[in-house]
């Protein structure tokens, strides 16, 4: 039986646990997965080491033209510092722009797909078959961040994890350019109270249940 591949779209602000989400369900659906954070972490990341301006559309643009998929395997892009290089150079419509077919291709491989990020359902893949909308408020958000470093050893603030936590939500949100927000279409998933392995049974059963055709 020959069934349509399957083409999964989460978006959600930062650390609200789309990522874990993600990379589980395409685990469990046997899907390739793309977290497209990494595309706008690694611009930022390599603007910052080439000592450009992060503001400057231009340059942000030069960067993102010309992207390849090794500079995603950088070992330094899942930190706190490349997530707010990222949310800088993010709202550069010409940064977003030279992105749009590489996710698409990948979207739109023959076995199907995940892709978590902010604009996936709205922009990117408003075809997508299912669209979840991960959140948390931003509290537990920075709580989590917070537990996490700190059991890296890290020494870190829970305040200065919720300020940083609440100003990457503004900016994403807040930019002219495919702003962060649910599609009109997508399931929201509040985390809040919620573990990993119950965010997975509530996103399968959301991909279960989805009505036919869709
Ligand atoms: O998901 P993340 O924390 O890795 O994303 C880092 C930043 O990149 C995020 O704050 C905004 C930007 N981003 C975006 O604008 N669009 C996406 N699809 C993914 C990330």
């Amino acid at each position: 039986v020959l069934r349509k591949p399957l083409l999964i779209a989460i978006d959600g602000p930062a650390a609200a646990g789309k990522g874990t989400l993600a990379q589980s369900l395409a685990n469990r659906l046997n899907l390739p997965y793309l977290d497209t954070g990494l595309l706008y972490r690694a611009i930022g990341k390599l603007m910052q080491i080439a000592g450009l301006d992060l503001d400057d559309p231009q340059a942000a643009t030069v960067v993102a033209e010309k992207l390849t998929p090794d500079d995603l395997r950088r070992g330094d892009l899942r930190g706190r510092e490349a997530g707010e290089l990222a949310s800088r150079v993010a709202v550069h419509s010409g940064v977003r722009a030279a992105l749009v077919a590489f996710q698409r291709d990948f979207a739109h491989g023959p076995r199907g797909a995940v892709l978590d990020g902010r604009d996936i359902g709205t922009v990117i893949c408003p075809d997508a078959d299912v669209k979840l909308y991960v959140t948390a408020s931003a509290e537990v958000r920075a709580r989590r961040r917070t537990d996490e470093l700190l059991a890296k050893g890290r020494m870190v603030d829970y305040e200065a994890i919720l300020s940083e936590v609440k100003a990457r939500d503004e900016r994403d949100s807040g930019r002219a350019e495919a702003p962060l927000r649910p599609a009109d279409d997508a399931i929201v998933i509040d985390t809040s109270a919620l573990g990993p392995a119950e965010v997975l049974a509530t996103a399968l059963a959301v991909i279960e249940n989805r009505p036919a055709g869709a």
